[in-house]
């Protein structure tokens, strides 16, 4: 799937948003830090005004150009953390917001970061948990089922015992790994829940015919509406995973 870089710093702004919270974990004294999916920068961008060394890896063309063009003095490549190159090098933290749930292959995602870190190095991270927006999964699941479409979820949203055993499979020691809910308002409006859908279920709602299309958002804000709708905005029910991390010596 490819990114709208331009909708995503404007109406979903709010993913690293909240992800400044993460920034409160990274240590205070100055480290070199790998950004993994680093979107648009933003959070990339507050790293280094911490005070790090900071290279943001991502692999959407789209988000990284906007990223190099808001932040030119800070140091972007387009790398998929499954198959990145020898660029990347070493590096004592590696971060990451909102982006595992995307990533298919856990185990070779673990692998990787623990190839680019430092002995010692740490993993600070957050994603979706188990559960994340399961209202509007399910309600999207059974419109698609309606009309004979097979839904495959694109995400894997995972559990706290899962993850640490992933986790402690590939050599890192846990120090903290929390599951919260996060009920997250949408900007927009009514149309909040459309332009959530369209950026996050971009490939599924792509294979549906403009007619089909239409009729799946609709269903949708219909089934979601007694539990979502929020007076005058869309409240998606998301969940995180947050993680902290050390790479075993
Ligand atoms: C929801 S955005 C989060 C961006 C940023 N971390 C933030 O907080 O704004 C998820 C990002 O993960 C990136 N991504 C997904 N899979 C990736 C992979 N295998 N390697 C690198 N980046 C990936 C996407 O391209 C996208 O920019």
């Amino acid at each position: 799937m490819e990114w709208d870089a331009k909708k995503y710093n404007t109406t979903h702004d709010f993913v690293f948003k909240y992800g400044a919270g993460l920034l409160e974990l990274v240590p205070k004294e100055p480290k070199k830090v790998l950004d993994i999916g680093c979107g648009t920068g933003a959070l990339t961008s507050q790293i280094a005004d911490l005070g790090h060394e900071v290279t943001g890896i991502d692999q959407s063309v789209n988000m990284i150009d906007q990223a190099k063009k808001s932040y030119p003095n800070l140091n972007f490549l387009q790398e998929d953390i499954l198959n990145p190159s020898d660029q990347i090098g070493l590096y004592d933290v590696a971060f990451s917001n909102a982006v595992f749930h995307w990533i298919p292959d856990q185990d070779l995602l673990l692998k990787n970061i623990n190839r680019h870190l430092n002995t010692n190095g740490q993993l600070i991270c957050e994603f979706g948990a188990v559960g994340n927006v399961q209202a509007i999964r399910g309600a999207f699941g059974r419109e698609l089922k309606a009309l004979s479409i097979p839904f495959e979820e694109p995400f894997c949203f995972t559990s706290i015992a899962d993850y640490q055993l992933l986790l402690e499979k590939n050599h890192f020691e846990v120090v903290e790994i929390l599951e919260y809910e996060r009920p997250t308002p949408l900007k927009g409006g009514w149309s909040g829940l459309r332009e959530w859908m369209e950026q996050f279920y971009a490939t599924e709602l792509g294979e549906l015919s403009e007619e089909q299309k239409e009729q799946v958002l609709k269903n949708l804000e219909r089934a979601l509406k007694s539990s979502l709708w929020k007076f005058d905005h869309w409240e998606a029910d998301y969940r995180r995973l947050r993680i902290t991390a050390y790479k075993h010596p």
